[in-house]
């Protein structure tokens, strides 16, 4: 396909000629042997229609960039895979280090650039180690793609991503979610990305070089990349944002990696950064508040939920109820023993908030085996628990006399999987108090008989 149709489906490939331009200008010689090969120049990967880069402006890509990449390839290495994939891989020269290191590498990244990049990064690497090297036209958000692309790799995958979420909206970034937890479910593996914090590390890579300037040479290096690429720049739902409150915006880039069955441990940078060359070309003070700065920004080492994790309840349990209770798979299992009535009910709801707090659930499976009571107050406790899980509330070992209660209350369209009734037949009784006494007035008067 001609190039130039390529690009104007898609500019945001240019953004990659701009970083492996600097990776050149940090002095990284195979990188340099990239971009001359791609005949780079300054003005064509630095300057934008919009702006011209300052020197602080460049200074603070060149450090940012070459943290980026040399920390991203330190931790890699130490996740121990033998399979790096590197999506996007872009321009640079991962490839050969990862090859000299006996590591297979995958550069994965949109066609038009793989066409570019492949044989000048294979033109650097030796005849020897050329089979440990793989380059494939993916998109990111086309899961068949990707697995394709990784079909014949052996064992499990550490997949590397810099520089690609800020370019994705929420969908987008929603659908690489997916797409990745599906490959980490069947490859095993994790995912080492720099993207979330991206902004902070800039921030505090500027902050020191451009002192009381730094949010206009900010904004000014967003609209130069955002010409780049032609899209806006840095909105999507795993960027997390330093504007308002920090915490509660990593809290929600968090949330929206859990609601796609993935949650991630930050990797303090300054633990695992390098020596940093480019680091030279600012005053050793600017330096040396950069690296200060380095401890407060992190990489995301991100992995699958899949595994169940089992939830303390010891302390709600008493003589008459126990509860057991694990979450896997958005899915919160719970096995009830014993009563659930006025006196012990709260207790499972006390559980159920608790792990809410804590977790993404879309449906809740409840072992009902050894439960050998349950009243009005549990009743109400499932009802929450219904309307707090999209995926319904299931119920299986029922015994017969729990399953009459469920029966006499309308509660028994929720047995074994016809969860879709419980909504209508809990709403009813929501908006007509009277009859959900009535029901449960019933069955007391029953019981108590
Ligand atoms: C800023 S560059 C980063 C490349 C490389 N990781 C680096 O650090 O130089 C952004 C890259 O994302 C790639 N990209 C954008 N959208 C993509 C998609 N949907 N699927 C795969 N790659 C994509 C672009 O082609 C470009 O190479």
């Amino acid at each position: 396909m001609d190039q130039n149709i390529l690009e104007r489906v898609n500019p945001v490939f240019n953004t990659a000629k701009m970083t492996v331009f600097q990776l050149a200008s940090t002095g990284e010689k195979d990188a340099a042997a990239i971009a001359e090969r791609l005949n780079l120049t300054f003005e064509e990967t630095q300057n934008s229609a919009s702006s011209k880069a300052s020197p602080e402006q460049m200074n603070t890509s060149l450090i940012m960039l070459e943290t980026r990449w040399r920390t991203s390839s330190a931790i890699a290495l130490q996740t121990g895979c033998k399979t790096l994939v590197d999506l996007p891989c872009g321009y640079t020269p991962r490839a050969k280090d990862f090859a000299q290191k006996g590591i297979a590498y995958y550069g994965l990244d949109l066609p038009a650039a793989i066409a570019e990049a492949e044989p000048a990064i294979l033109s650097l690497i030796d005849e020897d180690q050329r089979p440990l090297v793989h380059f494939c036209g993916v998109d990111a958000t086309n899961g068949e793609s990707l697995r394709a692309a990784l079909k014949d790799t052996e064992g499990p995958l550490c997949i590397t991503t810099e520089g690609l979420l800020m370019y994705f909206n929420d969908s987008e970034v929603g659908a690489l979610c997916d797409n990745i937890r599906m490959l980490l479910s069947e490859h095993g593996g994790c995912w080492v990305t720099s993207d979330p914090e991206t902004t902070f590390q800039y921030l505090m890579t500027l902050q020191p070089i451009a002192g009381d300037r730094f949010m206009e040479v900010m904004a000014k290096n967003k609209s130069m990349v955002q010409d780049k690429s032609d899209v806006s720049v840095g909105k999507s739902a795993l960027i997390v944002s330093p504007r308002g409150d920090a915490a509660e915006n990593m809290k929600n880039a968090m949330k929206f990696l859990a609601a796609h069955g993935l949650k991630a441990e930050r990797m303090i940078l300054s633990e695992y950064m390098p020596d940093i060359n480019s680091l030279s070309k600012v005053t050793p003070e600017q330096a040396e508040a950069i690296r200060q700065n380095m401890h407060k920004c992190a990489y995301w080492k991100i992995t699958t939920m899949d595994k169940s994790v089992a939830v303390d309840s010891a302390d709600l349990s008493s003589e008459s109820f126990d509860v057991q209770a694990n979450v896997a798979n958005e899915t919160l299992n719970l096995s009830l023993k014993g009563r659930v009535d006025t006196l012990t009910a709260p207790n499972l709801l006390a559980l159920y908030e608790r792990i809410k707090a804590e977790y993404t659930l879309r449906a809740v499976a409840i072992d009902c085996g050894e439960l050998a009571y349950i009243s009005s107050a549990g009743l109400r406790v499932l009802l929450i628990m219904k309307k707090g899980s999209p995926d319904g509330v299931r119920l299986t070992g029922i015994n017969a006399t729990v399953r009459e209660i469920l029966a006499q209350t309308g509660f028994d369209s929720i047995l074994d999987g016809a969860v879709s009734l419980l909504g209508s037949v809990i709403e009813k009784t929501l908006v007509k108090p009277t009859f959900l006494y009535y029901i449960f007035s019933v069955k007391f008067i029953k019981e108590g008989s």
